[in-house]
């Protein structure tokens, strides 16, 4: 029997309780959430940022009678943001050119919808390109462009898919002669309310009503350099809100935290646009000047600094300020004069250095003297880091943070064991924003474990005003990180078991928590657990020595990493063991690229490692 005081006044449920949290990880941006479908459209994928990359990546000839040369040029780039773009040099008398392989199996596109395509071009003369979406033999759609004799020139044309398919491919073709392409993109015309969104993933993500996006990232925030790309070659750079605005053509690419090319066709208006689109709050994360994520290079040039601390600033105009100002201008160029209505924003993400403590009050002062009635969020990162993270907390309430910012990927056991956690947190001071958690063990039993603690964060949502799950997208193709919430491929989306608990939370959060009792049986939790199998753990380690030897026992890789190695931390040296078993992908490729394609083969791996953090079980 279940019993509910309904004349109680209970406790408040923050309005805000249920977000989501989206970083740009397992490829959630390029080839997902933004519905371009074009890979690598600008010809910035670079073999510096990752060895299996070149400036041709997703791009191969197409000869169709004539022949086709094509190299990647940096001369006379369309912008010293966009240094790279493709040369299709044809000769042969008729037509060739280049093929996009698209995302995941290909492009996706759907019988009778429109696709609208757009590019950069320039020609010594004039002439028609040819361009066609194709699937197999078949040709599903079709469209001509002119370009005109001279320099850089934007072009667009549009064709309606005559079939549908999730394994197509992009083809344009050229006649004799140079032509130089770049910012060669295809987009579908329906888009999440227009404003380029993949309609299916924009869907799942409001249909969980969420009331705030806490965007973008997670590591991506806070890892890499922190010069913008026009002073530094340096291409993994820390997220810098500027130089995601404005055209896309001039938006620099970024290699990011997760080790891919990002594109920044989702940037920091977009988010803003995403965010009112979905009926929630934007909430941007920002860096301090520390790195978190296993890695530190802190800012302490003073002048340097002071441009990211006037860059929080300029962020909060971007997204609140009058069209008269600045940035509200700019963003009212975007399309957008009306002010988004900014309320919170997060300084910093699980940075465990304590250069936090130094930099970081120059940026919350900043915002409070400007923006007092902004919400300043800090952080305390991840319960596993025990001790630290008390510090931060402590250093949050002394600082007089509006929320502090708590991570955790735990196992089931302890999302049952902690549905008390916040029973007796203290309610003077900061509030809490359980800004990423997940359950890390088998799938059913992660839903039931998150279940029950949501019961526990809605129960004391007096002192807990915001809480999302994460990371909230992954391409079944390109996995960073599980478990994640929704997956997709290039033409398919579905919610894990964990997205169905989080909508059904989300969607139907009530105003007040009663005091209620339960009389009954109580089966024991345990029998849940023994049905769905639990006991997964995560760990990170750093490897001494990694060798791997073929089934005929050749060696196939000896590395001796004992005294460091480039890349150590937090690139292909940091390991993730889930369910005990490890995965390292860089290691597994080159396995198996010595051994070429010929199937299955047995390998033995031997890794001598050691623990360095993140133990949570
Ligand atoms: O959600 C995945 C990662 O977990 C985030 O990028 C980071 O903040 C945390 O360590």
């Amino acid at each position: 029997k279940l019993t509910a005081d309904t004349r109680a006044a209970g406790t408040k449920v923050s309005p805000n309780l249920y977000g989501v949290f989206y970083e740009d990880i397992n490829h959630a941006a390029d080839g997902g959430l933004y519905a371009e479908l074009v890979q690598n459209r600008s010809f910035e994928f670079n073999s510096t940022d990752e060895p299996s990359y070149t400036g041709l990546t997703a791009w191969s000839k197409a000869e169709r009678g004539a022949t086709a040369a094509l190299t990647v040029s940096g001369e006379q780039p369309l912008n010293p943001n966009n240094r790279n773009h493709l040369r299709l040099e044809v000769t042969g008398g008729g037509t060739a050119g280049v093929v996009n392989a698209g995302f995941n199996r290909g492009l996706a596109l759907k019988a009778g919808e429109r696709y609208d395509l757009s590019l950069w071009a320039r020609r010594d003369s004039a002439a028609t390109l040819t361009v066609t979406a194709e699937a197999g033999t078949a040709v599903l759609g079709k469209a001509s462009v002119r370009v005109k004799a001279g320099g850089w020139t934007k072009y667009r044309a549009s064709f309606t898919a005559s079939a549908t398919t999730d394994a197509g491919r992009l083809v344009i073709q050229a006649p004799e002669g140079r032509t130089d392409l770049d910012m060669v993109s295809l987009f579908p015309r329906e888009t999440y309310k227009g404003h380029g969104m993949r309609a299916d993933l924009a869907k799942l993500i409001a249909d969980l009503k969420p009331r705030f996006l806490r965007f973008p990232g997670g590591c991506v925030t806070n890892v890499g350099t922190y010069d913008p790309y026009s002073l530094n070659q340096d291409r993994r750079r820390i997220y810098q809100w500027k130089e995601t605005i404005g055209p896309v053509e001039e938006r620099p690419a970024n290699f990011n935290f997760w080790g891919y090319n990002q594109s920044y066709g989702i940037g920091y208006h977009e988010y803003f646009q995403f965010a009112e689109d979905i009926g929630a709050e934007a909430l941007p994360v920002l860096s301090v000047g520390v790195n978190g994520c296993g890695e530190n290079r802190p800012l302490t040039d003073e002048a340097k600094l002071a441009r990211w601390v006037q860059d929080t600033l300029d962020l909060i105009e971007y997204a609140n300020g009058p069209v008269t100002s600045t940035w509200g201008k700019k963003r009212a160029e975007m399309g957008h004069p009306k002010p988004f209505g900014l309320e919170y924003i997060g300084l910093g993400n699980e940075e465990i250095y304590p250069e936090f403590f130094t930099n970081y009050p120059k940026f919350a002062d900043a915002v409070r003297a400007k923006y007092p009635k902004i919400k300043i969020i800090s952080n305390s990162g991840q319960t596993s880091q025990g001790a630290w993270f008390d510090r931060m907390w402590q250093f949050a309430r002394d600082q007089k943070a509006d929320l502090v910012d708590e991570h955790y990927y735990n196992n089931p056991d302890w999302f049952l064991a902690n549905n008390h956690r916040y029973d007796t947190y203290d309610r003077s001071g900061p509030k809490v924003f359980v800004g990423e958690y997940a359950s890390r063990g088998n799938v059913f039993s992660n839903a039931l474990a998150e279940a029950s603690f949501l019961t526990g964060v809605e129960r004391n949502s007096d002192v807990i005003e915001l809480a999302s799950y994460a990371p909230l997208l992954a391409n079944v193709d390109y996995v960073d990180w599980t478990p994640d919430l929704i997956w997709f491929d290039n033409d398919q989306a579905y919610g894990s078991p964990s997205y169905h608990v989080q909508r059904l939370f989300s969607r139907h959060v009530g105003d007040r928590v009663l005091p209620s009792s339960f009389t009954g049986e109580a089966r024991p939790v345990e029998d849940i657990r023994g049905a769905v199998g639990l006991g997964s753990w995560r760990t990170q380690v750093r490897y001494d020595d990694v060798k791997v030897t073929a089934a005929d026992g050749s060696v196939l890789l000896a590395e001796d990493f004992s005294a460091g190695a480039p890349g150590w931390t937090p690139g292909p040296g940091t390991w993730t063991a889930e369910d005990g078993a490890y995965t390292q992908s860089a290691l597994v490729e080159d396995a198996r690229s010595t051994a070429g394609s010929a199937g299955w083969s047995n390998y033995t791996i031997e890794v001598t490692a050691r623990k360095t953090g993140g133990d949570e079980g």
